[in-house]
């Protein structure tokens, strides 16, 4: 009886412990989806300025080849449970990602075309994806992201 007890409570704590460790990788996932886009934004706000201004481009491949990979690791961070919680992801995020994943393509397509640019120092493509990139945003926005 005393065995059975000790085993039952150990299988209650382990249990605890998979559900716990489960909601720390879902709080995980939503604070990284979050964190990754406040960048992008502060990263488009840059590109932002340096198209406003015309200033040289070449300095911005970097951070474009940044956002390409960060649209290309996004559709991985919609893991079991993080559709609850401090998220402003819809539910289609998580129902449609093919969806999803073709929007966040959208995003790395025009970001490494604004890297190409950056590279060649041309500023006019780089203008040009950069409105590339901003449609992405919206267009992802519109049907995955809460208002
Ligand atoms: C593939 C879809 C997709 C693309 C592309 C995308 N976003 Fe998002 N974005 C989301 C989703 C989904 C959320 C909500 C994440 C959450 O709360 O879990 C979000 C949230 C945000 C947030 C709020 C973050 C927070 O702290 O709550 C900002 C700011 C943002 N996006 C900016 C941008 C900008 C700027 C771009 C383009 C350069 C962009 N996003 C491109 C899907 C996308």
């Amino acid at each position: 009886m005393r065995k059975l007890i000790l085993t039952a409570l150990v299988v209650a704590f382990a249990t605890g412990g998979i559900a716990a460790a489960h909601a720390q990788t879902a709080d995980a996932a939503i604070a990284a989806r979050k964190a990754g886009m406040d960048l992008t934004a502060a990263t488009a706000g840059m590109f932002k300025r340096a198209v406003d201004a015309k200033d040289e481009v070449k300095p911005l491949k970097g951070a474009a080849e940044a956002v390409a990979a960060w649209a290309a690791a996004f559709p991985g961070l919609f893991v079991a449970g993080s559709d609850k919680g401090a998220t402003k992801a819809t539910p289609e995020a998580f129902s449609d990602h093919a969806g999803l994943t073709a929007a966040a393509g959208k995003l790395h397509d025009a970001a490494m075309k604004a890297s190409a640019a950056a590279e060649a120092g041309d500023k006019a493509a780089f203008a040009v994806a950069f409105g590339e990139m901003g449609a992405a945003c919206g267009g992802c926005h519109r049907t995955y992201r809460q208002r």
